[in-house]
């Protein structure tokens, strides 16, 4: 029975990390450009003519690729260093935005 708890536990707890990673990084990652709800309305984000993320019609695999490679012909350049779990995390956090 305590075993069980245990195993509950701590997959409960590994699913909350994960939800707030992607919220995590999207603020360390991409708010300072896209703003902290994604609608782009910051100081760097009027500069570069950032659109909202708000309510994309990108799919999570689409914005996962854009944050890996960039976004051709505008300033969205590739951001480094990100695990393909990170930017699952972050574009599934993207996809929540409203
Ligand atoms: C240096 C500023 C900057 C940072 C940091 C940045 N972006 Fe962008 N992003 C842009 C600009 C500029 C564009 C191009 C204009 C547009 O499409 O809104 C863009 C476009 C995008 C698009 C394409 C939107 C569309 O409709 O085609 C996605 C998706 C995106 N960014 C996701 C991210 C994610 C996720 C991160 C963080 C991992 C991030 N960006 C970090 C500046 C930035």
């Amino acid at each position: 029975m305590k075993k069980i708890l245990v195993a509950l536990l701590l997959v409960a707890a590994s699913g909350t990390a994960f939800a707030e990673d992607g919220a995590a990084l999207f603020k360390s990652k991409c708010a300072a450009c896209h703003g902290p709800d994604g609608k782009g309305a910051t100081p760097m984000g009027k500069a570069l003519k950032v659109k909202s993320l708000a309510g994309t019609k990108l799919s999570a695999a689409e914005i996962a690729k854009v944050a890996a490679e960039g976004k051709p012909g505008t300033r969205m350049v590739a951001i480094k260093g990100l695990s393909p779990e990170q930017l699952k995390a972050v574009a599934a956090h993207v996809k929540s935005l409203k």
